[in-house]
Formats: structure tokens, sequence, C-alpha cells
């Protein structure tokens, strides 16, 4: 006890970069924190540990750890005993210590797997920082989580995919698929705490596979997709509210899944990254699909879900693709009539095979170009899209309340605003859409 209270005085403070796993991890690494009696902190000159979970996807997210590295190793001069760490996916990629090399006065440096072994090493750096046991699974580590009715859960780590232009494979690992149990023992107990909505988060979600001796419902209705089982049996779950999930992958979204985007607590949108209208680029980025059968399961999903928000991933300027294969990613936009799209700059990133093997041949200014061209296409779309909503109804979970309005996302993950109370927060309401913009909707309470 007497320890524990000594450690009182410690600050940390995390910076979290990339996905919504990463801020899923990060979660788990406050609960460590919390769980060595730590305090967080939102001022890094107040820390006494700094930690940063950090993202490779682009160049650009690793440049932004460098710089954040520099300005830590400042600090430590006014801190001598300040701690820098860094996990995530930067060091889980680094298998030759070249970026460990780029970064400046970093104490501990571990992919996110290793977490479990930080309290250890941080008790070493600085004897004061009492160590606590952990399971060796990092999984297992409780998230602390910031709202009461909103959590995310990861049921999937790591990609067995090895998309060419991508580094996930190599920063995470093979897949690790949690057991069935583990997952709605984590669910159930967000929902005893209040939770309503959740958010279930794998790099190829809908490829979760059970273990052997996972035992589903005797009367789930499913039978091939395992994924499409445990949408199901969570459906089942009293007091949940809306289950979410990202990001599937199309060769995966078999007619189990797509069945399944019916179920009653499932979210009216669906998150499938495409990264290319065109086959041939495609093939290249090794994705395993084509665009013909994209586009057959757009219509499969739309057939079910006829007024279903659909958003996507795209990544403009692969190598070798030329004005044709763009102007085929702009036609499967406009056929898909997607309601948002992450579009990215294709980054190429060392240790892939496209960095290997193809040329980055494509130039920044037309990159650039491109990503216009499809910004303003997806604007243009989301903005007739939204009309369509307004005299509607739509259902939303509250989460912030400012100025007097409140805040949160619909069934269809568009953000609504309307006059409230701060009450409402983590309520559900229905709301008639009364003006709608191209990235919020506004309305009023019924
Ligand atoms: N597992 C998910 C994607 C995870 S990475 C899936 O397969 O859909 C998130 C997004 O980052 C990808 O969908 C892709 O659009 C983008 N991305 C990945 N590598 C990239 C790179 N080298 N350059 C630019 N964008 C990239
Ligand atoms: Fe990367 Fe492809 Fe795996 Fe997604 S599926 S994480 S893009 S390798
Ligand atoms: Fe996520 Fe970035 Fe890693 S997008 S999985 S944090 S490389």
């Amino acid at each position: 006890m007497k320890d524990q209270q000594e450690n009182k005085k410690f600050h940390y403070h995390i910076i979290t970069f990339g996905c919504q796993m990463n801020k899923n991890d990060s979660e788990r690494i406050e609960s460590i924190f919390e769980s060595m009696n730590m305090i967080s902190t939102d001022k890094p000159e107040e820390a006494d540990v700094i930690l940063m979970n950090s993202c490779s996807i682009r160049e650009s997210a690793e440049d932004r750890i460098y710089s954040f590295s520099h300005e830590f190793a400042k600090l430590k001069e006014t801190k001598p005993n300040l701690i820098v760490a860094v996990t995530g996916c930067m060091p889980g990629r680094d298998k030759d210590g070249t970026l460990r090399k780029r970064l400046k006065g970093v104490d501990l440096f571990f992919p996110t797997k290793d977490v479990i072994m930080m309290p250890k090493w941080l008790s070493e750096l600085n004897p004061e920082l009492r160590p606590i046991d952990l399971e060796l699974d990092y999984l297992s580590v409780k998230p602390h989580v910031k709202s009461k009715f909103q959590a995310f859960v990861t049921i999937q780590t790591g990609c067995n995919q090895f998309c060419t232009y991508c580094v996930v494979p190599y920063a995470r690992g093979m897949e690790v698929n949690r057991p069935l149990k583990d997952i709605l023992d984590e669910v159930k107990s967000l929902v005893n705490d209040g939770c309503l909505e959740i958010t279930l988060l794998g790099q190829i979600v809908n490829h979760w596979l059970a273990k052997e001796d996972d035992k589903f419902s005797p009367n789930n209705p499913y039978t091939q997709n395992d994924f499409a089982k445990l949408l199901w049996e969570l459906n089942q779950i009293e007091g949940l509210e809306r289950i979410h999930w990202t990001a599937p992958h199309p060769i995966h979204m078999d007619d189990e899944v797509i069945d399944a985007l019916t179920l009653p607590k499932q979210l009216n949108f669906i998150h499938l990254p495409v990264q290319s209208g065109s086959s041939k680029i495609l093939k290249k980025m090794n994705r395993k699909h084509t665009r013909e059968l994209y586009l057959e399961k757009i219509k499969k999903i739309r057939e079910k879900k006829p007024d279903i928000a659909i958003g996507t991933d795209i990544i403009v300027g692969f190598c070798d693709e030329t004005d044709e294969d763009f102007a085929e990613t702009i036609s499967l936009y406009q056929e898909c009539d997607f309601d948002i799209s992450y579009t990215a700059k294709y980054s190429t990133r060392s240790g892939t095979t496209a960095d290997k093997a193809f040329a980055d041949n494509i130039t920044q200014d037309e990159k650039k170009k491109r990503w216009f061209e499809l910004q303003h296409l997806m604007e243009d779309i989301v903005l007739r899209k939204n009309q369509l909503y307004l005299n509607k109804e739509v259902s939303v979970l509250v989460d912030t309340f400012k100025n007097g309005m409140c805040g949160g996302n619909s069934r269809e993950m568009k953000r609504i605003n309307f006059p409230g109370d701060k009450a409402l927060i983590g309520k559900i309401v229905k709301v008639i859409i009364t003006e709608a913009g191209h990235w919020i909707l506004w309305g009023k309470v019924l």
C-alpha cells in the first residue's frame, strides 16, 4: 500500500497516432499505468513517462513520431528522469533498427504485444515505479474506457493479407483471433457498466475465426461464417443497442455476413475498403478482389438494406496507376454512391512488396490532383445523399453537448447536431432533420 501511495506522484502522458485499434490499445496502456497508480496528464512537461503509440501506415505518420521525439529529447534536458517510450506499429516493423536510429532520446521501443513487459522495464529505469504482474496476452488487459456508453472491442490483431502497399502484417504480425468467450465476456461487462454501442475491431474483421472449442448458441442461424455467428451472439446481449465493425474485406463479405447486416442492433452503415476501381491496380495491390466482385458485394448489400450508408478507403497514385485506371476508380465511386471515402495518396513503405518490386512512379502533383478530384466527387455525392434525410427521423446516440447543442451519430454514422440538454449525453434520441450539410446534419427533437 505504501509503495502504491508513493507511486501516486508519478504522471503519464500518452499520445496516440493511427487507427481505432491503436486507440483501443492506448486504452489498455492507460489501464496499465492506472494499475501502477500513476496519474494521467495532458501536459507532456508534467509527465514522468511519455508514451507514443505510433502508426506506420504512411511516411507522414512516422515523421510525426520523429519530430515529437526530438521535442521530448529537449524536454529531457530540463527533466533528466523523464522516460520516453514508443510502442505501436513502428517498433513492430523495425526489424533491423533503422527507424529507431532516427529517433532521439527514446528509452523504450517495443511492439504493442510486449506492452505487458512495460511495468517491469519502467521499474528498471526508475525503481520508484513499482511493477505489476500482468497476464501474458496483452488483449486480456481491460481497456480504460473514457465513455461509459461507447467502446471499442478488438476481436482480432495482425493480418495475413499482405496487400503489397501495406506495413500492417509486418508491424502487427500474423492474424490472431480472440476466443468467443473473451469477446462475449468483455462486451457483457461493458454493457453491465452502461455501454450502448460497440465497435468491433480487426484488420479483416469479417475473417474472424472461432477456436475449435468456441461454443455458439444452438439456435444461432448462421452455419458458415464465424463472424456472422459472432454478430448474432452479440445481438442477443440485452442492453446493447448498437453494433458496428471495421474493417471488413470484400472477399469475406459472404451471404451470411451480408445477412447479418439486417440484425436489429447492427448500425445502418458499413465501411468496406475498396482501394481502387481498376482490377489491374487491385491485382498489383494483391487485394485478391476485382472491381466486379466489389460491385457485386455492394449490390447484394443494397438488396438487403436499400438505405444503408456506405464508406470506403481509396489509395490514389499507386504504382503504374494511369489516367484510365483512375477513371475506373471515379466510375466505381459513382456507381457505389459512397457516403464517405478516406482517400490517401500512395506513400511507399520500406519492407513492403510494392516498395521492393514496383516504382513509385506517379508524381506528387498527380497524386494530389487525383486526391482532390475524388474529394470533390465525394462532397457532391454526400451532400446530395444527406439532403434525402430532410424531414426524416433519425436515431442519435448523443455524445457531446456544447453551447446548447447536442451532438451524436445517427445509425448511418452521420453527424447530427440539435438543440438539447446536457442530460441527453449517453441517451439515444429521435431527431427530425431540418438542415443537411456535407458533414453535419441539423435537427430538432421530436
Ligand atoms: N485492414 C484494412 C486497412 C487498414 S490500413 C483494410 O484492408 O481495408 C488503413 C488504410 O490505409 C487502408 O485502407 C489504405 O487505404 C491506407 N493505406 C495503407 N497503406 C498505405 C500506403 N502505403 N499509402 C497510402 N495509404 C495506405
Ligand atoms: Fe493492410 Fe491489406 Fe491487411 Fe488491410 S488487408 S491491413 S490493407 S495488408
Ligand atoms: Fe493502425 Fe497505423 Fe498500425 S493505421 S494498424 S496504427 S500502421
